[in-house]
């Protein structure tokens, strides 16, 4: 994290931190997360995931380990003087755990500076990638731990409602990302009208956002312009059914580009397997379990196209 953003171009031999969430509760995304950090580690990536969610954190779960006695307050409290001393071993070799992250998208923004300093420590583990649940929230912490990320990563189901919960995150994530990057008052206030589609400017898409910010400040109105190129967040469409189905992703990233300028990087879809839930039930991550099964698969595709990012 830090000053490369979602979707800028990755360079080889970065620790990349990604970040999971969007969507909607129960999209799949502790599955995912647990199931590609494994398939990296098993790549020979060192990972360390991290969880985030801030309803119920589970992750531990997925990864069939118990909830662990040590976990980031007792680092935040200084109880242990470093992080890596409260990563827990999953059993999984080149994969740690890293829970109770939720206590610090809870903090408020008083702590701001607590939270920079906890960023650092993150990127300071000795580690290739960072996967982050952030669980199905889209506070302002989360978004921003969202933006901070090299990789924002959402995961969506086919149906409207968890369709509809990726664009309101995607939109409110953008134009948090627009807000941050323009200095003059008057086109931060342009940006907040901007946010509601009805607004009097009639502003319906960046372009017109744009247009409207040059009469203001020409610097402001190529920062966003600059925005817009460089944001690319990453879409998995999970518990797709039919070939139908796939399709949505496709539809998805036309629609973002369509009303929102937002150039979304289709990553790949995982199929709706019974096998899934079994693994869940007997506590033994699906890639490990059962990797043959339809869900391993494509979790392993997706993976795979992460891991070239190394
Ligand atoms: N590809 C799939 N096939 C079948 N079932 C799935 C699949 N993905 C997820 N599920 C089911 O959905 C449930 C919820 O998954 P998971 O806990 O990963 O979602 P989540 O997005 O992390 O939810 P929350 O937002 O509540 O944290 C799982 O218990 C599993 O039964
Ligand atoms: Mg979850």
């Amino acid at each position: 994290m830090g000053s490369k953003r979602v979707g800028q171009t990755q360079t080889i031999n970065r620790k990349m931190i990604w970040t999971i969430g969007g969507g909607k509760g129960g999209s799949g995304k502790s599955f995912i997360t647990a199931n590609i950090g494994i398939c990296l580690s098993k790549l020979g990536v060192r990972v360390v995931l991290i969880d985030a969610d801030l309803g119920g954190a589970n992750l531990h779960t997925f990864l069939g380990v118990s909830p662990p006695a040590l976990s980031l307050p007792d680092f935040i409290k200084k109880r242990v003087s470093h992080l890596r001393e409260v990563l827990i071993p999953t059993g999984i070799p080149n994969l740690q755990l890293l829970t109770g992250a939720q206590d610090l998208l809870n903090a408020a923004d008083a702590k701001s500076v607590q939270k920079r300093k906890l960023v650092r420590s993150i990127q300071s583990l000795d580690s290739d990638t960072i996967l982050v649940d952030l669980g199905a929230g889209n506070s302002l912490s989360v978004l921003d731990f969202f933006l901070m990320s090299d990789g924002g990563i959402l995961v969506v189901t086919p149906e409207p409602t968890s369709i509809e919960n990726t664009y309101r995150f995607l939109k409110s994530a953008f134009y948090r990302r627009l807000k941050q990057s323009v200095s003059s008052s008057s086109v931060k206030a342009l940006i907040d009208g901007a946010m509601d589609r009805k607004n009097e400017m009639g502003i319906q898409n960046p372009h017109d956002l744009i247009k409207a910010a040059r009469r203001m400040d020409e610097g402001d109105a190529d920062r966003i312009i600059e925005e817009v190129e460089t944001f690319h967040p990453n879409l998995i469409l999970n518990q797709v059914r039919s070939k139908k189905d796939i399709e949505i992703g496709f539809s998805i990233r036309s629609a973002c580009l369509k009303y929102f300028g937002i150039h979304l990087h289709y990553l790949g879809y995982v199929v709706y397997d019974q096998d899934v839930n079994n693994s869940i039930r007997r506590r033994r991550p699906l890639v490990l379990e059962n990797s043959r099964s339809r869900a391993a698969q494509c979790v392993m595709e997706i993976a795979s196209k992460l891991a070239n990012h190394h």
